[in-house]
């Protein structure tokens, strides 16, 4: 039964430092040599299907411990292996009837840290409550009653980030309330006689104050573990991969000028001769005004241009497109002509169909919001070097994804590293299918419903909020949403409306998401939805000059750097002229988790002045919504 469960289960990459010279996907279930890696100094990690679990194994890799993630299906007596146990968040809830769950946790000889669902998962164990409860979605304030040794040396009251439904109403018996937030009175345990702790915040995100500290503190002084991960020679280990995955087959890459896709080429293009691979771009006729000649300089003056062909393709993914108002659907379409395109160029490019390899830029973000890799966790959208039709490549073992361990930044440094201009390397992100999930959509459903006015308590006097009949994608308690927004007007004043945003998205399971409006109509009782709003040249048209207005008059001001990316999305929300813009700068690490960003109040009336005298632009807002519980893009 173990020799089986061992078979089955594995790993996080080993420290680069330990992993074997030739292994070719380091992060994989079906690992061999996963009976090697227990060891009583890594820890083990296991997914319980959430949305940051493999971003735990990369804060234990930063702090210098060396974490292996199993699937839920793990025997007890593999994780006694190991020097402690992380659970991971995810979406289910400890009563659903196949919620995940792991015999003999509470009797494991090693620390367990439970997180989010792990937390809820441990307490119900141990014969606590658990019950759906105050939701809590992004940004929240942690008090500290025992500090115990999970929190050492981090502040009494502290910023951390939610993301939750289901709360541990009771104590349990045997442990001791460590920490609560004003909608969660559990919000940390610790019970010394099984050596439990539970946090239903996220330490592994970016955006929580002392979250790698916390981790820390459980993982050296809890566990007992010792530092020895070590990360040398980063470049010259995926270079290795990349021969060794090839061989002598060629790799045709599909290139979007974005980072990743850059980073993954540039790559190949170091490990392979040039008869080798092929790169291509396609022009989509979602791009961005000016973005394909951009494109061809940089490449060309980096000198990667004669590696790379550049094909105008924009009349056949409007063409697939056309009538399409879903996201989800737009996303696959895009992902399946994307392949009808690249086995249309190798028969042109004469490539050996038989001997190639896909390339792509795909990095873990990707993977995990389409539903992980081992189908646990939930799916929040399917990018489209995700869809079923390059699923299918990639069990038949015919894709090659240099970076898909990596987040953004990580990224971003080993495309620094590489020596790309920083005219790439710090390019704010952009999604494959563009503007088409930028350009939100209806159909003729919405006919009838009207936005409504929401009751704002009377703290928030001075403003007014309005329910607009308009979807948008969110990521709530590790689970995909597709919920309402609110319109707000009132005070530019960034606490109060982060203060409202979260008091928004956090009641009545409606809302996942919040804008800000900056100018046009201001009678909201004008405002309604468009119906049968597709994906139109024109309002392609529009949404391409309002960004361009946003990136010219952020670059003009030296701000590109200030924010960690800045998408403007076209809504069919309309005064009765026009549609309406959103701006949406957020802040973000690895764009796991965001907050919007406080842009100077001038330079945003500035933008919005720009944006709203183009023809068709009834009204310009501005998202206040974090992730959770809203995703940067929309759609
Ligand atoms: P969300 O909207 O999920 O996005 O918060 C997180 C980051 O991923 C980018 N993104 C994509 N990138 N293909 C990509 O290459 C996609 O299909 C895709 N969808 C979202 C998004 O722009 C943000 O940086």
């Amino acid at each position: 039964m173990a020799t089986k469960a061992l078979s089955r289960e594995l790993p996080t990459s080993p420290p680069e430092s330990k992993q074997p010279a030739r292994s070719v996907v380091p992060l994989q279930i079906d690992h061999p040599k996963a009976a090697a890696v227990a060891n009583r100094q890594a820890m083990a990690v296991v997914d319980l299907g959430g949305q940051y679990c493999h971003l735990i194994a990369r804060r234990l890799r930063e702090i210098g411990v060396w974490p292996v993630i199993f699937p839920s299906s793990v025997h007890r007596n593999v994780l006694a292996g190991f020097g402690g146990v992380i659970l991971s968040g995810g979406p289910q809830s400890v009563y659903d009837k196949a919620s995940p769950s792991i015999d003999g946790v509470l009797s494991l000889p090693v620390p367990v840290l439970g997180v989010c669902y792990g937390h809820q998962l441990l307490a119900h164990e141990l014969g606590a409550q658990v019950q759906p409860g105050s939701e809590e979605y992004g940004i929240s304030q942690l008090d500290i009653s025992d500090a115990d040794i999970l929190f050492e040396g981090t502040a009494p009251h502290q910023t951390v980030w939610m993301s939750h439904a289901d709360v541990v109403f009771s104590v349990p018996e045997t442990a001791t309330v460590l920490a609560k937030t004003e909608r969660c009175e559990v919000a940390a345990f610790a019970d010394h006689r099984h050596k439990l702790y539970g946090v239903q915040f996220h330490p592994e995100v970016s955006h929580t104050e002392f979250g790698k500290q916390i981790l820390e503190n459980f993982a050296i002084k809890i566990c007992g573990l010792q530092r020895d991960h070590d990360k040398t020679d980063r470049i010259g280990h995926l270079i290795e991969q990349i021969k060794f995955q090839a061989g002598k087959r060629s790799v045709f890459f599909l290139v979007s000028g974005g980072v990743d896709s850059t980073v993954a080429f540039t790559l190949c293009a170091r490990a392979l001769p040039p008869k080798q691979l092929l790169g291509v771009y396609v022009d989509t006729g979602l791009m961005r005004k000016g973005e394909t000649d951009e494109l061809r300089a940089s490449l060309e003056h980096f000198g990667v241009g004669a590696r790379l062909k550049i094909r105008d393709e924009s009349t056949r993914f409007l063409r697939e497109l056309e009538g399409c108002i879903d996201p989800e659907q737009k996303r696959r379409i895009i992902g399946r002509v994307f392949l009808d395109v690249q086995s249309q160029a190798m028969r042109e490019y004469d490539i050996d169909e038989d001997h190639w390899l896909l390339g792509q830029g795909t990095i873990y973000p990707d993977t995990i919001e389409s539903g992980g890799r081992t189908g646990s966790a939930a799916l929040i959208k399917t990018h489209h070097n995700r869809c079923d039709e390059v699923r299918e490549l990639l069990d038949a073992g015919l894709v090659i994804e240099p970076l898909a361990e990596f987040y953004k930044d990580e990224v971003r440094k080993i495309g620094e590293d590489l020596g790309l201009a920083s005219a790439i390397t710090k390019r704010w992100p952009f999604p494959g299918p563009g503007l088409a999930i930028r350009c939100l959509c209806t159909d003729a459903d919405v006919r009838g419903h009207w936005p409504k006015l929401v009751e704002l308590p009377t703290e928030f006097s001075g403003y007014q909020a309005l329910s607009i009949p308009l979807r948008s994608v969110g990521v709530q308690g590790d689970g995909r949403t597709y919920r309402d927004i609110v319109a707000l007007q009132g005070k530019l004043d960034y606490p109060t409306l982060q203060r409202i945003s979260s008091y928004l998205c956090n009641v009545g399971k409606v809302h996942n998401r919040v804008i800000f409006r900056l100018s046009g109509e201001r009678d909201f009782s004008h405002f309604e939805v468009l119906p049968n709003k597709s994906l139109t040249e024109e309002r392609l048209s529009l949404l391409r000059d309002a960004d361009f207005i946003a990136r010219k008059e952020m670059t003009a001001r030296e701000l590109t750097d200030s924010v960690w990316q800045f998408p403007v999305v076209l809504i069919p929300l309309s005064a009765g002229n026009g549609e309406t813009i959103v701006l949406r700068p957020v802040n973000s690490e690895d764009g796991m988790t965001a907050n919007f960003a406080r842009l100077n109040a001038d330079v945003l009336a500035d933008i919005a002045g720009q944006i709203q005298s183009l023809a068709g632009v009834d009204a310009v807002f501005l998202d206040i919504s974090d992730k959770p519980p809203a995703t940067i893009e929309w759609e």
